[in-house]
């Protein structure tokens, strides 16, 4: 294993030297720039994280600026990718790390809000050139391809072995080279479809090239069924102004302010509804009340009145932004 490990970084750092494209957040080894676009890059493409990227660091250009900034400029600078608690976590930690300096180790990265195995990994790595291996989606199909491994990577039991083979090529260093290179090669030459196995560095210790599996491997990862909830949300409304409640009613956005309402789970779509939206394995039909009354009085307590110019950045999803549409419109 040793013997080939050395060959694939080898070649690995030659032809990442020679072929990577140059992004943005590759023109220095700044923790902060790093952390900022790794945690977006789980969100979309490099494409779509671009223009975000750019604009995120205008805004606030260094870990401070972010610190110091009131979340709901956060979150309007976040607004589109999606997954606000990330906005949320980044915020948080931005605060931690203002006041302490950025950690450089991926094992005392992990203890900050939203820095989960994947992104501690990742800063430590390309910003602190630590040893460690990183795991995303383009590695693992690259190394589960270049080993030939038929293994259901997606479950706990498969992970070891993914992280030990990550690891042991980011070891032989410069880890935030390799590290680059591995997601680079996944990215560009090593895609899901059609990879351009001739194009590839590795071609020649590669076992699914050298056994026709690149179309087999990686193992597809069964698709979680998606569940239908029907939303009815109660639009109350008092001149420019509607009210929201903390949710802790549906199982989507939890504890972030929405309309209030009701939710029910059931087995098929709903035959009439006013507007569909998805958040991950929640298909969410929606039947819209918009309501002149007031609300009765038990649930007037918890409810907050909120200027319909503000809800963006209170709750930037655009779930709410669906809804309110649809009602202004009617
Ligand atoms: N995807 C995730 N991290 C990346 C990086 N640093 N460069 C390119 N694509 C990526």
């Amino acid at each position: 294993m040793k013997a080939t490990t050395t060959a694939l970084s080898k070649s690995l750092l030659a032809w990442y030297k020679e072929n990577h494209r140059d992004l943005p957040w590759r023109q220095d080894r700044n923790p902060y720039r790093i952390w900022i676009s790794e945690v977006m890059l789980q969100q979309t493409t490099v494409a779509a994280v671009i223009p975000y990227y750019e604009r995120f660091l205008t805004r606030f250009p260094t870990v401070e600026s972010l610190a110091e900034a009131p979340l709901e400029a956060v979150y309007e600078m976040w607004a589109g990718l999606g997954y606000y608690s990330r906005a949320r976590n980044l915020h948080k930690s931005a605060q931690a790390l203002a006041a302490t300096g950025f950690p450089k180790t991926a094992t005392e990265l992990l203890e900050l809000p939203g820095f989960g195995p994947y992104t501690s990994r990742a800063v430590a790595s390309l910003a602190f050139d630590e040893a460690v291996g990183v795991l995303d989606g383009n590695v693992i199909r690259v190394l589960t391809r270049v080993y030939g491994w038929q293994v259901e990577w997606w479950t706990q039991k498969a992970k070891p072995q993914l992280q030990t083979a990550a690891d042991e090529i980011a070891s032989l260093g410069p880890s935030h080279l390799l590290n680059q290179g591995l997601m680079e090669l996944g990215a560009t030459v090593c895609t899901p479809q059609n990879p351009t196995c001739l194009l590839c560095p590795w071609k020649s210790n590669c076992v699914a090239f050298r056994e026709g599996l690149t179309q087999a491997l990686p193992l597809k990862k069964p698709r979680k069924q998606s569940e239908v909830w029907v939303w009815v949300p109660e639009i109350y409304r008092k001149g420019e102004q509607v009210a929201l409640i903390k949710n802790n009613y549906a199982p989507f956005l939890k504890g972030q302010m929405i309309f209030p309402g009701t939710i029910r789970q059931q087995n098929q779509k709903p035959k009439t509804f006013d507007l569909k939206h998805g958040i991950t394995h929640h298909d969410i039909y929606i039947r819209i009340e918009n309501l002149t009354k007031s609300p009765i009085k038990s649930k007037a307590k918890e409810l907050e009145w909120v200027r319909i110019k503000d809800i963006k950045k209170i709750n930037p999803s655009n779930l709410l932004q669906k809804v309110l549409q649809q009602v202004l419109s009617s």
